[in-house]
């Protein structure tokens, strides 16, 4: 049985493969409405989200299968105390796999650890996002049609933003990809993402405040939001929130097929009336979100048609 917790769980070539299976899912979805009858997600979700869980909500409901679950950790057993161990061998008597989000980095690795059935890691605290790792690789391959021989800007909270972490961490396995990361001083990419991913891939990589500077050479623009709830004290969190706009003036500087992506939420980030350019991708993102999570379902419990 697998999980996944991380990009990596999977090799490049399964990667290509369920991406595949999500470009045909999306040619073709009556082929799968049927491949999960009978079968249901629960999704554990003790943090926010509105994407993430209603995503594999919708992926299982495609699928023709069910779901169960919570949306918030106060509406479960863990306000009584109950640890992840636990709760995952309940929920393996009711569901076929779960999806689960923590605030604790590692949360769901301890919840897989003690699983009869697969779990996904869908975001734990600053740590990992896998399956926004795959919803933004499948988003770059069907726009760009490739992932090597890539410039990839990510902007805004480098430090806490764990879908950054999780896409660098998957981006470095193809080749000929460069990264210019633009952050404040204060929100750099962590050392461990330089020095044991980065460097030790010998990947080509700058680091720069000004997002000026790095738009005219960029192929991909990955916008994140400041994670204000990973922030220690509120003056540091002003301070930082509104250090990136990207703006109309700004797109000027940008390739024309250079493509914007964000894992959403957006908050000042990224003006709205940006949201018309057609290099603006961020909600064509979401809906290869549910495609690929369709296609790690299956993956996961092992469904083919
Ligand atoms: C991201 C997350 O939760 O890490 N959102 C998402 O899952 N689409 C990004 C964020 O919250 O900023």
């Amino acid at each position: 049985m697998r999980h996944i917790m991380s990009p990596l769980d999977f090799t490049v070539e399964e990667l290509d493969q369920m991406m595949d299976l999500a470009a045909d899912i999306e040619k073709n979805p009556e082929k799968y409405a049927h491949v999960c009858d009978g079968k249901k997600i629960a999704t554990l979700f003790y943090e926010p989200s509105t994407r993430t869980r209603l995503s594999f909500e919708a992926a299982m409901l495609n699928l023709g299968g069910s779901v169960i679950g919570f949306a918030d950790a106060d509406s479960s057993s863990a306000k009584k105390g109950e640890s992840v161990s636990d709760t995952i061998q309940v929920i393996g008597c009711f569901a076929d796999i779960a999806a689960m989000r923590h605030p604790k980095e590692g949360a769901p690795l301890v919840a897989s650890m003690h699983s009869n059935i697969p779990v996904i890691n869908a975001g734990d605290g600053g740590h990992q996002h896998p399956t926004q790792t795959l919803t933004d690789l499948t988003t770059i391959r069907s726009l760009k049609g490739r992932l090597d021989n890539l410039t990839i800007g990510l902007c805004g909270d480098l430090k806490f933003g764990r879908t950054v972490h999780s896409l660098i961490s998957a981006l470095v396995r193809y080749s000929n990809v460069k990264f210019v990361l633009i952050s404040p001083e204060e929100l750099r990419v962590p050392s461990y993402i330089r020095e044991d991913v980065l460097e030790a891939n010998n990947i080509e990589y700058e680091e720069v405040i000004r997002l000026e500077d790095a738009l005219p050479k960029l192929d991909i623009l990955y916008m994140t939001r400041v994670q204000k709830e990973r922030f220690f004290n509120e003056d540091d969190y002003l301070r930082m929130k509104d250090f990136y706009i990207l703006d109309n003036e700004k797109m000027k500087l940008a390739k024309e097929d250079m493509f914007i992506l964000h894992p959403l939420p957006r908050v000042n980030e990224i003006s709205v009336e940006v949201d018309k350019d057609p290099r603006a991708a961020y909600f064509r993102q979401v809906q290869y979100g549910v495609y690929i999570r369709m296609a790690l379902i299956m993956t996961l419990l092992e469904l083919h048609v």
